[in-house]
């Protein structure tokens, strides 16, 4: 699979993330040296995508670690304020927990250790982590390949690509695959307001790599269907219940309502450390809101009245009976009249 995209580095005891509010315009990096720098790009959204924000947690874990080492602090304590910090950055995607529960394993099995070595082993956990993600991106693009048939365009939203990663994306890996097993597959990428991460990231690894993409508004999603202009749906997931009912960007609810309405197929590409199994049903996941400027300013500039009452979630739930199939890096698994039962299905989730 080609793969030129990293969203992040661990370099010089250094976590570099791909500024991605900066793009399309600036392909600028970030710097972060502080746990709490990490928290912040979280929160801003510099690094984002369920996957990437576990992953830079995990290296913000280290940077935390490794301060209270040079202030001669105790680790064990010291830890707890910095998983906090980092686990109240964004509630939706359950990976940035199962990565953070990753790390905090560490800390209970080495808790005898000396804390030079405690902190080696957090740091060597932090580039499992990494590493992990890019091999079950491949794996999970491979198994979601044989799915789409040569020729065909894909409706997507937000940013399911390597950005959304370490590299290779979910939904987008599969996009990955499929052409590089030879397949003309396109894709139709809804812009996603308020944040825009289809038309600012979707596009912008697409065409690096050359992948046929056209751009659309959301509202365009159903006359798009309605021409006959795509074949398939396929997104990403911020988090996913047992019973298959599946959390991601706002809009996707829609998209999967369509898709039903025009009998296309709805697919989701999610690596299993998105999927919640303590969790029944998806009306139990918390959907994170976030400010009202994200709506009222476009560009900068204000495109609503001043004080105007504003909702903002920045995901919605798919109720599994909408979801033909969900894309693993275990294989593809598909609903059976309409239903999962995910803690049924034996999946060996990464690392437990
Ligand atoms: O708010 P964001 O940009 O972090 O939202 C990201 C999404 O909703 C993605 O579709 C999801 O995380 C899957 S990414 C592989």
């Amino acid at each position: 699979m080609t793969q030129s995209i990293r969203t992040m580095r661990w370099e010089d005891r250094t976590l570099i993330l791909l500024d991605q509010t900066k793009l399309p315009a600036e392909e600028v990096y970030l710097a972060c040296r502080d746990y709490r720098r990490v928290a912040t790009a979280i929160r801003r959204l510099e690094v984002r995508g369920a996957p990437a924000i576990g992953v830079a947690a995990a290296f913000g874990v280290v940077l935390g670690a490794e301060e209270i080492l040079r202030q001669k602090g105790d680790l064990t304590t010291g830890l707890e304020k910095v998983f906090n910090e980092l686990a109240a950055t964004r509630p939706t995607a359950v990976n940035l927990f199962w990565a953070l529960e990753r790390m905090r394993k560490v800390v209970t099995t080495q808790q005898e250790s000396d804390p030079e070595r405690l902190v080696a082993a957090l740091e060597a956990e932090a580039l499992r982590l990494y590493q992990e993600d890019i091999e079950t991106n491949e794996r999970l693009g491979r198994h979601g390949a044989a799915l789409l048939a040569d020729g065909t365009t894909v409706l997507t939203i937000c940013n399911a690509g390597a950005l959304a990663t370490v590299a290779h994306g979910t939904a987008l890996a599969v996009i990955r695959a499929a052409v590089g097993a030879g397949k003309r597959i396109a894709v139709v990428a809804c812009e996603t307001r308020p944040l825009l991460q289809g038309a600012r990231l979707t596009t912008w690894e697409l065409q690096k790599e050359g992948i046929p993409v056209t751009l659309i508004t959301d509202n365009m999603a159903g006359y798009v269907m309605q021409q006959g202009m795509v074949q398939a749906v396929l997104t990403g997931a911020d988090r996913i219940a047992a019973n298959g009912d599946v959390v991601n960007k706002i809009g996707t609810y829609s998209l999967a309502v369509l898709a039903a309405a025009h009998d296309l197929p709805f697919y989701v590409a999610a690596p299993t450390s998105t999927m919640d199994l303590t969790i029944k049903d998806g009306r139990e996941i918390p959907i994170e809101e976030r400010g009202a400027e994200e709506v009222t300013m476009f560009g900068g500039r204000a495109v609503a009245p001043a004080g105007v009452k504003v909702y903002n979630p920045a995901f919605d739930l798919t109720p599994a009976r909408l979801v033909r199939a969900l894309i693993t890096e275990q294989g593809v698994i598909r609903s059976e009249a309409g239903k999962y039962n995910l803690r049924q299905a034996n999946l060996v989730k990464v690392g437990q």
